[in-house]
């Protein structure tokens, strides 16, 4: 269709990925084969078959497993460049990725190894495929503000090569707030910030994260719809949502792709944006995302275009660094 050749033709950016969600079963097999690591499946197709979530807990459980077999600076290397191609394939021109340095550094990695694979493959990216990008250093709020506090210790040699912090992981029962100290030192330090919230905690916990994180995205946001005021607050600041439609069914939050209030946001004037969150395990990256959205949602072209731009102004991008599409 028109709308699909349209999609492939626009340059795009993706803001919301965790480069641990990229681990194809694949690569799982050869990593766990090449660092000795024994996996609970005995093949690429159970593993895949066991990609059946409920909701999000029954997903980070797999999501943790999974990243075991990430041991040395070239496996994080190698996650990083082959998502990076897939990038390239897709037309994805710029790409701002979270990391979560405690799901390694807990396991006994060092930060530094998981910071220095991943720092390097995007260097590459940007001299040998044009694909420019940034590094969202996420905090896993299951655990304490202190962990996090930890882990912010362990990052401060390197913030030169991290642009940014996030809040991810089981998000009922660890709102916002929780973080408020932590994210307080963040801004201190001139981090930019952003936090998942709305995903499948209530509108408060946007609230939370707008007021007492002070973000300049909201990661999902879905459920902000579930409250008018909270929706005029982010359409007046235009605040970005870097909204996941294919997590969102995997995760249950909405039966299926059509259910998808994507068109919603949009036609209330916030800058919603299209991005894959964890392409290895929903089923397709930002540009299959795009697609089916496409499809199941009958997007018009202004549509496919409005949301393509709302990714690069929600962008970090600078000025300086903006290519011929911009
Ligand atoms: N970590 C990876 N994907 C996530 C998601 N969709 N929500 C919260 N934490 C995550
Ligand atoms: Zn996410």
């Amino acid at each position: 269709t028109q709308q699909e050749a349209l999609i492939r033709a626009l340059p795009k950016v993706e803001l919301h990925l965790h480069i641990e969600g990229t681990l194809e079963p694949e690569m799982m097999f050869e990593l766990a084969r090449r660092n000795g690591v024994k996996l609970p499946y005995d093949s690429v197709e159970a593993v895949r078959k066991a990609y059946d979530f409920s909701n999000l807990q029954s997903f980070l459980d797999l999501y943790y497993a999974g990243a075991g077999v990430l041991i040395t600076e070239q496996d994080f290397y190698d996650l990083t460049w082959a998502y990076l191609k897939r990038c390239q394939a897709d037309n994805v021109v710029h790409t701002e990725i979270f990391f979560d340095p405690q799901t390694h550094t807990e396991r006994g990695i060092a930060f530094e190894t998981v910071l220095a694979g991943i720092r390097r493959a995007l260097d590459d990216g940007r001299a040998q495929l044009r694909i420019s990008s940034r590094l969202i250093m996420s905090f896993l709020r299951h655990l304490s503000e202190e962990d996090g506090f930890r882990t912010l210790e362990m990052a401060r040699p390197h913030l030169d090569r991290i642009d940014g912090v996030g809040l991810d992981s089981s998000e009922v029962g660890h709102p916002p707030s929780k973080f408020a100290r932590l994210f307080a030192e963040c801004k201190a330090l001139g981090l930019p910030r952003v936090a998942h919230a709305g995903e499948e905690g209530p509108p408060e916990y946007v609230w939370e994260a707008l007021d007492l994180l002070d973000v300049c995205r909201i990661d999902h946001g879905v459920r902000a719809l579930e409250d008018g005021k909270l929706v005029e607050r982010l359409a007046e600041t235009r605040m970005p949502l870097t909204v996941c439609p294919f997590s969102n069914v995997k995760l249950r939050v909405f039966d299926k792709l059509s259910d998808h209030t994507l068109r919603v946001l949009l036609q209330k004037g916030l800058c919603a944006t299209v991005n894959s969150d964890d392409p290895a395990y929903f089923g397709g990256y930002v540009q299959d995302n795009y697609l089916g959205c496409a499809r199941e949602l009958g997007l018009s072209g202004g549509e496919i275009l409005q949301l393509v731009k709302n990714g690069f102004e929600a962008s970090w991008l600078e000025e300086g660094e903006r290519g011929w599409w911009m």
